[in-house]
Order: C-alpha cells, then structure tokens, then sequence
C-alpha cells in the first residue's frame, strides 16, 4: 500500500518535471532571458569572477563561435539556464571590443528537438553564419545522433535557423559521434573539421570542403588515435601558426602518464604541414598538452590582424564545482594570444589585459615569510633567484581553497598544488624572461611562465579575498596589482 502510493507520488513528480523541463527546452530567446533575468538575484556572489566571461546564472562549458564581426569579438558558449549542472544546451552569448571587456547578450540559439551542441563562427559577406552540431535524442541505441546545422545573423545578436538543416547529416562510417565544427576561409573554399571516431572507438578529426558553407565534400580524415590516443577526439580546430599547421583538440580517454594527462580529459595540439592541394597533413611534433592546470578543456581560436587568440572552457568534466551551489558553474579562460616557438606552442595573456591594472598594492621586496592582503582580483609579476627554491602560498584570508605556487630548481619543475596530493607539474626551462605573471580572480588562478612557455590554469575557491605567503627560503621581487572588473557583476 505504502509502496504503491509512493510510487504514484514519483510518478506524478515525474511527469510534472518532464513536462516542464519539455516546455522549457521548447521556451523561445525572450521566455530564456526572462528566466534569466528573474533568477539572477538568487546568485551568491562569493566566488563570481570579476573579469572572466561566466553563464549569468546555470551552466556552462566549451566555448563556441569565437569570431570578429562589425567591429567587436564574440563569444558563445555551452548554456544551460535552467540548473548549475549540465542540461539540454542553448548558446550563451557575450560580445568584447578588445578581448578583456565584455558585455553579456541575450542567448543566441535556444534547443527545440534538438539541442545546440558546440560549433564555430565566420563572417560570411554581412552575415556571422554559426555552424554547430545538433544533438537529438533518439529511440534506438546510442539514443542519440549529431548532424551539423547552420544559424544566421544580420546583426549579431538574434540568430535564426538556416531552412535547409542539416548541412552535414551523417559522419563517412555512420559514427553517432559527429561534432563540434570549426569553419575556416582559405582561398576560395570553406573548410571545417569535425571531431569523431573511428568503428573500433579512435579518436579521429575529419575535413571537409564547400563553397557556399551549404553543401560541404567529405575531403580526408586529417588526424586519428593510433590506439593510445583516446576514444573520441572533441573540439578540433585547425590553422597556421608561424609557418607550421596546427591541429588542436580535445581527447577523450588518454591515460594518465607520469606527470602528464592527469585531468579527465585533455586538450593539444599536433604540429606538422598541411598541403591544400593534396589535404595531406604530415605531422611533425606528437601531441603535447597546451595547458598544465586543474581545469582548461575544449579550446576555440579566432584570428584578426595576423594574430592568433585561444580560450578554452576554465572547468573540467567529472570534477567538483564548487560554485554550482551558489546558482551557476563553469567559465572561459583569459583570452592568449598564441606563437610557435621551436616545437611548442606559447601563450600569452592578450595584451589589453594591462588595461585592468588599477592601484599597485607592492612593488619590490617580499621577504621570506611575508604576508599581504588583498581583495578578489590581483595580477601579481614574481621574479626570484632560480638556483633556488620557490614556493608562494596564496589562500583565502577566511579559509577555504588554497593553491601553492613552486618552483624546484633539483627537478626544474613549476608545480601547482592544491593540497591533498591534487598537484599539476611540468618542466619549464625558460626562454627568455625567467619571471611568472600569476592572475587570479575570485576562484581562480591562471600561471604563466616566462613568455608563456608553460601555462596552468586551474580553478580555485578562498573565502574571502587573497592572501599571498612567501614560503621560500629566499626573497622575492614582486610586483601586485589590484584588476578592475570587467564583466557583468
Ligand atoms: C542522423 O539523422 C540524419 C537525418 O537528419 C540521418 O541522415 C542519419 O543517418 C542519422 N544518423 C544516425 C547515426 O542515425
Ligand atoms: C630584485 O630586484 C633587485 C633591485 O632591482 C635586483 O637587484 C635583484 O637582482 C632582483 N632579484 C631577482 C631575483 O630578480
């Protein structure tokens, strides 16, 4: 009796739920930012970064369509309004004049029977055309199936379907796995790759060719696991780096290898030489990660004026987000500009990230032993003696998260530690400059090395503002500078 009323209890909540959770992955741009709007107020805002792009309120991961068009940058990304965990995915949106200031715009693409799964951005003529996968749920196994659609926009701001969807409805093998495209112009063709895999579960990267972004020529399968690296291949993007052609992704399924691939899933690059005549692309350099952090997943590049920019989804998949208590998760990382340097890729914060700068709170000595306060947000420049020791501890002046900067001159390694064994480390021999240049905001920490030879990027979350302890054994020069907001609060 017992048993069977609250079975029917479940059952009458279950529909409710499903009903409404139809209605809402049915609910039209203005229904979406109504709800946003509504719910914003609810957010605590302990650990809502100042100057990163993060959802308004609910979910977020990869980014999506990073593009220039009618004078300003945008970028879209994986959204779900409705919870602070993963759910049917819209297109969030924000928009930038110089890569470090950005507003918030309504949501672009809305799910209806399908969802809008990752994809790219180009300027085609007056429009910004997206292309992205459409993720329907299916009947049969795997229950799911991903063609490529097409969405136009007159003004960058409202998107509309394209009639013809889809443009690209099945991958060569059939694989259900068929995503994330990213577009490109070269000469007088379009090009895109796409992230699949092959029948025995490889990671693989197709290209194709069109002229008019509509009907698209299967061209070659440009990169695939050998067997060691990985199931699934997400995220591809391709392009010219300094001479050399680069294909960037993000593998599924590599096993971790000493200090190498620890997080759930990784993100690199392979560099060799692309022919467009042939498609061949003859890899020089293996796979090697593009970022050593906690939480750097699933990178998008755009390019304007001969430079090359990457961000990437500041989380990871399968780890604890703290903020989702507080009405939302996920964010996108610093924008870098990229260069190839022998045979590595180097990142560097974009430039106008200076503009953030506001009152110097230290400018030269930090003893050994040393403490300074300081609010949310702090760019801080270290230079020290590398013979020897490193080790600066940054925490939260109330507790919570904390994060330990080393370096070890035995082993010359820069190691990211967040206590309990949780430690990310790699080999950094200097290029150049011998100084990091450390950006945290509220829950997070971004390291860069050098000129950007070795990167981390990995979230964090103190209670309370910064609070930076020199551990080392020798004293430092440091440079600390408060950073304005440059987001949405
Ligand atoms: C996915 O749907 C398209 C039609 O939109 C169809 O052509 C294709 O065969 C389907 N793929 C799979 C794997 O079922
Ligand atoms: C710190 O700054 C002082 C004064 O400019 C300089 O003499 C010293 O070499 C610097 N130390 C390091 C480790 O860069």
């Amino acid at each position: 009796m017992t048993v069977i009323r609250l079975l029917t209890v479940f059952c009458l909540l279950t529909i409710v739920n499903s009903e409404s959770a139809n209605q809402r992955q049915h609910a039209t741009v203005a229904e979406v930012e109504e709800y946003i709007e509504k719910t914003k107020q609810n957010i605590n805002p302990r650990y809502r970064l100042h100057y990163h792009v993060a959802p308004p309120v609910g979910w977020m991961n990869d980014p999506n369509g990073f593009s220039y068009y009618k004078g300003e940058y945008h970028i879209f990304y994986q959204f779900y309004p409705y919870d602070s965990v993963w759910g049917p995915m819209h297109w969030g949106h924000s928009s930038s004049p110089d890569l470090v200031n950005w507003k918030t715009l309504p949501t672009a693409l809305v799910p209806g029977d399908v969802q809008c799964f990752s994809g790219s951005a180009v300027v085609d003529g007056d429009t910004l055309t997206l292309m992205y996968t459409a993720h329907e749920i299916t009947d049969s196994e795997p229950y799911y199936n991903e063609t490529q659609f097409l969405a136009y926009s007159d003004d960058g701001i409202n998107f509309r379907n394209y009639e013809g969807n889809p443009v690209l409805p099945a991958a060569p093998n059939g694989s259900p796995d068929f995503r994330d495209p990213k577009v490109w112009r070269h000469g007088d063709f379009w090009y895109v790759v796409i992230g699949s895999k092959t029948s025995d579960e490889r990671g693989r990267v197709l290209l194709y060719r069109s002229s008019d972004l509509k009907d698209w020529d299967f061209l070659t399968v440009i990169g695939e696991s050998t067997g060691d690296m990985g199931y699934m291949w997400e995220c591809p993007d391709f392009f010219e780096l300094n001479g050399k052609h680069i294909l960037l992704m993000s593998p599924q399924g590599i096993n971790p290898e000493g200090d190498r691939y620890k997080n759930t899933y990784q993100t690199g690059y392979i560099i060799g030489t692309f022919n467009y005549d042939t498609y061949e692309f003859v890899q020089e350099v293996q796979f090697q990660e593009m970022d050593y952090g906690h939480d750097f997943y699933a990178t998008q590049t755009t390019d304007l004026d001969g430079k090359r920019y990457v961000i990437a989804w500041f989380g990871m998949w399968e780890v604890p987000h703290p903020e989702e208590a507080d009405g939302w998760a996920g964010a996108l990382t610093l924008i870098r500009e990229l260069s190839l340097v022998g045979d590595r890729i180097i990142m560097k914060p974009v430039e106008s990230m200076i503009s953030l700068r506001e009152e110097k709170l230290l400018d030269g000595e930090f003893q050994a032993g040393e403490v300074i306060n300081f609010e949310k947000t702090g760019e801080i420049i270290v230079e020290g003696d590398l013979e020897n020791k490193i080790e600066l501890l940054l925490e939260g002046r109330e507790g919570g998260g904390k994060v330990w900067l080393k370096w070890d001159p035995d082993v010359e390694k820069v190691i990211v530690d967040r206590g309990s064994g949780d430690i990310r480390q790699v080999e950094w021999s200097p290029l150049d400059s011998k100084s990091w240049r450390i950006f945290l905001d509220a829950s997070s920490i971004e390291l860069f090395c050098g000129e950007g030879e070795v990167v981390f990027s990995s979230r964090v979350f103190p209670e309370g503002g910064w609070k930076l302890t020199n551990q080392s054994p020798q004293i430092l020069n440091i440079t600390l500078y408060k950073l304005k907001r440059s987001v949405p609060a």
